[in-house]
């Protein structure tokens, strides 16, 4: 190859000798001519038949796209209660003192910038188990557990959903709450998992459908695989109550289901880490042995980090053991090993009493803060004289709220206020503030009276 194209580029530059005769002159100009075009006609060629050329445009993101029409729109009562971010009451975004007190401490010892093991930085994964199963919990004394870092919430279902696709060998069903969040489809699609549904939620009251659930999960075929929100469940912010997932529990054992807990926002749901992680404790101490992901994006902050864990509850420690060296192997050719600077965060908050407890506080507040705004959007409302039954606001937890706003009211939110949401009437309540409360509950009784 490398021949070949020397000697083409070194005979197209060459010039017809100036002496020579008329018609071998005409012949060598020719000649020469032809063997310049050859490489230009070669680069066309190859420009007009890519090898992408069969690629068609792919949608915006249902969730990143309402951003982007944001940022397009100049009106200055603009809302985005499209992603789930928290946002201040001042609206901006808001990073933890305990994370700023973590990153100085971190800066201040001048670590060093090595790779992590495959499988994450020890001091974070253990500190992330304890969060979820509990100190006391006798799978996270025994040891009988393993937890990996993963690339925050997504990158860790994506783990998951590859180790399940690889070693679950009695099904590829993955059965989701419906709706669910908009992520999980492909995640478990692209690991090559075949995606069902089991009702979740009741859109004429804007709550849980638990009979329709529980009507669903008695059917799913035996050894099945069943996502469950652990709490604030994304997006209608419904969640079932103890006594609720404790029959949930009791009919999953019965079909004898592997449960994936899907643990986005401990601590965001009620202010109260414990209390959120109520539903997961209880599975395994029913001798449930669950998969389950975690993120630290929403309760330390830490979006942008990346900082997550995938863990496996096992039966004993030496299957926890075989099932950790199997996870390393998938983990290595997908990315090698994680980012270590969000779990170095993670890890010295959660292991440095006084952060931990300062961290506490703050998530507390920041819950605290979505509450208080969902109470003031519904007392806003009735100020504005609407007169529909919007308990369901105050009824859901965590970050977002299922408003049960048509598809059209949606794009009239959009048209004529500039507030923005996805088309589903999901508005993430941690969007709204103090100043723009009242501007949403008049623009929503306007597209609803
Ligand atoms: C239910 C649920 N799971 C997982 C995630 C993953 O988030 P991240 O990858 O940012 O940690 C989210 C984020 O919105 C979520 O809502």
């Amino acid at each position: 190859m490398r021949g070949a194209g020397r000697s083409a580029g070194a005979r197209g530059v060459k010039c017809p000798p100036a002496a020579a005769t008329t018609a071998a002159a005409a012949m060598a100009l020719l000649h020469s001519r032809r063997l310049l075009a050859a490489p230009r006609l070669a680069a066309a060629a190859s420009r007009a038949s890519s090898w992408w050329s069969h690629v068609e445009m792919g949608p915006p993101d249902p969730i990143l796209g309402v951003t982007e029409a944001y940022k397009r729109d100049t009106n200055s009562k603009k809302m985005n209660l499209g992603v789930g971010a928290y946002r201040d009451d001042n609206g901006k975004p808001y990073v933890l003192n305990c994370v700023r007190k973590a990153e100085a401490m971190i800066a201040s010892k001048k670590m060093d910038k090595e790779y992590l093991p495959i499988g994450g930085l020890a001091d974070f994964t253990r500190a992330s188990a304890e969060l979820a199963l509990g100190e006391n919990s006798e799978a996270f004394k025994s040891g009988r557990y393993v937890t990996v870092q993963g690339i925050s919430g997504t990158g860790s279902l994506r783990i998951g959903a590859n180790f399940l696709q690889r070693f679950f060998k009695a099904s590829r069903d993955v059965y989701l709450p419906k709706p669910s969040w908009g992520n999980h489809t492909p995640i478990f699609r692209d690991a090559g998992m075949q995606l069902q549904a089991y009702r979740y939620y009741d859109p004429k009251t804007c709550s849980l459908d638990f009979s329709g659930a529980m009507d669903d999960i008695s059917k799913i075929p035996e050894k099945s695989i069943i996502l469950l929100h652990a709490c604030a469940h994304n997006p209608t912010g419904v969640d079932p109550r103890q006594e609720q997932w404790k029959e949930l529990a009791a009919t999953v054992k019965k079909r004898n289901l592997l449960v994936y807990f899907d643990m986005a926002y401990q601590g965001f749901a009620s202010g109260d880490i414990n209390r959120d992680a109520w539903a997961v404790r209880y599975f395994i101490e029913q001798g449930i042995n669950i998969v389950l992901s975690q993120s630290f994006a929403k309760n330390m902050g830490l979006y942008g980090e990346r900082a997550g864990a995938f863990t496996v509850i096992c039966s004993d420690p030496d299957e926890a053991k075989r099932v950790e060296s199997q996870l390393k192997i998938l983990i290595r050719p997908m990315y090698s090993n994680p980012p270590v600077n969000g779990a170095r965060i993670a890890s010295m908050i959660l292991n440095t009493p006084d952060l931990r407890k300062e961290w506490l506080t703050e998530v507390k507040g920041m819950a605290d803060r979505i509450i208080s705004m969902r109470t003031q959007l519904v007392s806003n409302l009735k100020k504005e004289g609407s007169s529909h039954n919007w308990q369901h606001i105050t009824d859901q937890i965590g970050m977002f709220c299922f408003t049960g706003l048509k598809p059209e009211q949606v794009e009239r939110l959009i048209k004529e206020f500039s507030v923005y949401m996805t088309k589903d009437g999901r508005i993430s309540v941690a969007g709204v503030t103090s100043g723009n409360v009242g501007y949403l509950a008049h623009a929503i009784h306007q597209v609803t009276k």
